[in-house]
């Protein structure tokens, strides 16, 4: 499939991520008319996306930062539908951001390969399991690769193209080219890894200033300044870590661990201790910071 075949795309999932990704293609798309359909098997989860949708138009509007024409033919164009399997039938792309479940998405990848056309590209959103893991259930494993979006997927311009030891060249030429025509920066990552590149990098980082806390070297405070101030990040690892929450970052370490073996992958004892007591960060109110007075 070449990237002027792409017309119609689905996006399976109406969570966080999916919704995101759904509105990212038909808004920033919209130059290439791209029709979106936008799945997902629970209907209180299409229901929310359903309202979602006009809401986050309206606000784009409201801000000038598209015309109410243009916003009129956005919603024109992204469609919601309950029925996966006859929205992968026209789709010429599909990208899946389904719940983080291996089974889950090996049924969906069986289902869908079966009655999409032979040349549709399958993308996974997954953040951990690469497509070699899906290959054997699809039809036409050349065409399946990860396609890789940051959260909020309407704001984060980075998408991960990985390339699978089965997906063709022109299936990577392709999603790369789409990301572009979507308002996206993609990278190409030649082999498959854990956590990919953006997500490894975030995750020394990490280690690190966990590391140089668990020493006593620096304080949170202190570590998060140096990141922010000498390193120009736009927010330091404590803080992130908060953000996105103290048991993700447990589970994912938990998770890299018991795969690799490896020390260095284990959870940091310091947040092991912080997760025990529930201190997710500012889901929970406090992590690193205290969010009681809501102004960190
Ligand atoms: N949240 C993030 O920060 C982030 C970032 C990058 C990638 N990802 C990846 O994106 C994917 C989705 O994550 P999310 O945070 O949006 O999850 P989420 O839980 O918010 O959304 C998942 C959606 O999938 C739906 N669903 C579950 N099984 C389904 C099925 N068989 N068919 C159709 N729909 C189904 C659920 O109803 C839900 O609406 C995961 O693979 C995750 O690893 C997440």
């Amino acid at each position: 499939m070449k990237i002027e075949d792409i017309k119609t795309v689905l996006v399976v999932g109406a969570g966080a991520m999916g919704q995101q990704i759904a509105m990212n293609t038909a808004l920033n798309g919209r130059a290439h008319d791209y029709k979106v359909i936008l799945c997902d098997s629970f209907p209180a989860a299409l229901e929310k996306a359903k309202k979602w949708a006009p809401e986050y138009l309206a606000g784009r509007v409201a801000k000038g930062r598209i015309t109410q024409e243009e916003a009129d033919k956005v919603a024109a164009n992204l469609v919601f539908s309950d029925n996966v399997e006859e929205a992968a039938a026209q789709a010429d792309l599909v990208i899946e951001a389904i719940i983080e479940n291996l089974d889950a998405k090996r049924d969906l990848f069986q289902k869908i390969s079966k009655v999409c056309k032979p040349d549709t590209i399958l993308g996974t959103n997954s953040s951990n399991i690469v497509s070699s893991k899906l290959a054997d259930v699809t039809e036409h494993p050349e065409r399946l690769l990860n396609m890789h979006y940051f959260n909020p997927a309407l704001v984060m311009q980075l998408v991960e193209i990985v390339r699978g030891p089965h997906t063709a060249d022109e299936t990577i030429k392709t999603a790369y080219a789409f990301a572009e025509n979507t308002g996206k920066k993609p990278i190409i990552i030649q082999k498959e890894i854990a956590g990919f590149v953006a997500n490894r990098i975030n995750a020394a980082v990490t280690r690190e200033a966990c590391l140089l806390l668990e020493k006593g070297i620096a304080s949170v405070e202190d570590i998060d300044t140096a990141c922010e101030k000498g390193l120009n990040y736009p927010m330091g690892p404590f803080r992130l870590m908060d953000l996105t929450g103290l048991d993700v970052n447990y589970y994912v370490r938990r998770d890299r661990f018991a795969e690799s073996g490896d020390p260095n992958d284990a959870p940091s004892p310091l947040v092991i201790d912080k997760v025990i007591k529930g201190e997710y960060g500012r889901k929970t109110g406090k992590g690193w910071y205290d969010y009681s007075d809501s102004k960190k």
